[in-house]
């Protein structure tokens, strides 16, 4: 197994301790979310628990299932006691971006309804400003206002992309329906700012960017697992 899946796999089995028998979770997604999941069908099964899951995309669906985790909703439970997901970057203030499976807009969803985030990944996610290393911010976008919006994006200075699948011709629809487009804005120096100034463009369902979410991060090592807290919770 190379070192950067080790690293997910430890952030993985770190953040499932937080589990107690009766609770709801939110299953998030994405590769290192899918080894929480699997070390979580592992603790139902070995530890006789009884948890749900609400999964966060029709991928974590299919792995709780795999993983004999019973499924719920928001509907029969609106309050979630702790989610475990992945991001594509973060920082050391725990602000994120997320949406490299395009399910951001029921990732952010799932967090909202949450009591406790926990946000899992190897060490390669973790930045001191969001942005860096080229990376983009999916946005969750309207089909219709797909031109529109990316005309807005470029005014604010970004390069609007419009995310194309593979194996299949044509746009990335997410499980809602829609398109993603992803965003290069360079070094975010205030990404709580720039985030609200996207959500509010007509069009934008939702914004990978994750501010004030998140209360723990577990970044796997080669050494062992480095633990963030948000401010709140020193
Ligand atoms: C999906 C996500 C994922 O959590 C994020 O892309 C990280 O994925 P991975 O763990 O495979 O690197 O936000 O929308």
């Amino acid at each position: 197994m190379d070192l950067i899946t080790t690293q997910k796999q430890k952030a993985a089995i770190e953040a499932v301790k937080h589990i107690e028998d009766g609770f709801i979770v939110g299953l998030g997604s994405g590769s290192t979310a899918a080894f929480a999941i699997e070390a979580l069908g592992n603790r139902i099964k070995t530890e006789n628990l009884h948890i749900m899951g609400i999964p966060s995309s029709y991928q974590a669906f299919q792995i709780a299932i795999n993983c004999a985790i019973p499924i719920t909703t928001l509907e029969e439970h609106p309050q979630i006691d702790v989610t475990i997901d992945g991001a594509d970057q973060l920082t050391c203030e725990l602000f994120l971006i997320k949406g490299g499976g395009a399910a951001l807009a029921r990732e952010k969803i799932v967090a909202a309804a949450s009591k406790l985030n926990v946000i899992i990944a190897d060490q390669s996610k973790k930045v001191s400003r969001l942005g860096m290393n080229n990376q983009f911010v999916p946005l969750e976008v309207i089909p219709f206002a797909l031109t529109p919006v990316k005309r807005k994006l470029a005014e604010l200075g970004a390069n609007p992309i419009i995310r194309e699948t593979k194996g299949k011709l044509g746009p990335v629809i997410t499980d809602n329906g829609n398109a993603v487009i992803d965003s290069y804005f360079g070094e975010i120096v205030n990404p709580a700012e720039l985030s609200v100034v996207v959500k509010l463009i007509p069009g934008v369902v939702e914004t990978g960017f994750f501010v004030g979410l998140t209360d723990i991060a577990y970044i796997g090592t080669d050494g062992g697992v480095e633990k963030i807290c948000a401010t709140k919770h020193l």
